[in-house]
């Protein structure tokens, strides 16, 4: 009898093997991060790539769940296969509604499941706000991006959801990108790292890559420095 206890113990299988707790229901929780920002081109499946090859190449296990019906997340994935073999990261789709019933079994068997969304703020997003434990603003450098925030931090704190704007696109010492980041800073929480515009990131996005797949590289680096500020505000 103490044996089968012993053997069914979520804490004798987890210390197996690092992934064994995962698969016990209810033992296991992954975080989830959302990423929401009404204006399109914004960077949203810009940083859900990037963040999760880096996090993939850290060992953790981590999904992707593509909200967005123009699908931009699954082309880069198919072509990441096709080249790679093994993409590293797991991806799965889901509609709006279909959002919270992906996130809980997803969590249960990753340790971080990012959730990328369309271009619009509205009650189909509010499912992802609510299963997310931090939700990611991209904001490029320019004022019509900071506009388009308002909505989506209105509605995230509705669902009492920890939002952080992630400066993308910025231009190191212009006045432009510091206005929009002061700007940015009356609204809530901002990244202390942020992410330049560099072609690398358009060029691997299009190649199924990230910026931390190739050689070391500037954006490499800052994405590895927003990948260490997000882990420690999630404790990842
Ligand atoms: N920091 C950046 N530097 C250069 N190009 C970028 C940057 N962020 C995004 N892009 C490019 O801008 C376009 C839109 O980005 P994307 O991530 O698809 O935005 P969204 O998902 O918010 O619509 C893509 O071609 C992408 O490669
Ligand atoms: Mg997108």
């Amino acid at each position: 009898m103490t044996d089968g206890f012993v053997a069914l113990s979520p804490l004798f299988v987890a210390a197996e093997s690092p992934y064994a707790a995962v698969r016990q229901p209810g033992v296991f929780m992954g975080k989830v991060i959302t990423i929401a920002q009404q204006k399109g081109g914004s960077g949203k499946t810009t940083l859900a790539v990037n963040l999760a090859i880096a996090y993939a190449k850290r060992g953790l296990r981590v999904a992707l769940l593509d909200t967005d019906p123009q699908g931009s997340l699954g082309r880069w994935f198919l072509t990441r296969r096709e080249k790679l073999g093994d993409p590293g990261v797991d991806l799965s789709t889901a509609s709006a509604w279909g959002v919270s019933y992906e996130c809980e079994k997803l969590r249960r068997i990753n340790d971080l499941v990012i959730v990328d969304t369309p271009p619009k703020v509205d009650a189909d997003l509010r499912p992802a706000l609510r299963e997310a434990d931090l939700v990611l603003i991209p904001v490029a450098a320019s004022h019509v991006d900071l506009w388009a925030t308002d909505g989506v931090m209105d509605l995230a704190a509705r669902e009492r959801a920890r939002t952080l704007v992630v400066l993308n696109r910025s231009k190191a010492n212009t006045r432009l990108s510091q206005d929009v980041a002061d700007a940015a800073a009356q609204l809530g929480a901002v990244a202390e790292n942020r992410l330049g515009h560099r072609v690398a990131y358009a060029e691997t996005l299009g190649l199924g890559l990230s910026v931390s797949d190739g050689q070391k590289s500037a954006a490499q680096q800052e994405v590895t420095a927003l990948a260490d500020e997000v882990a420690g505000l999630l404790e990842l």
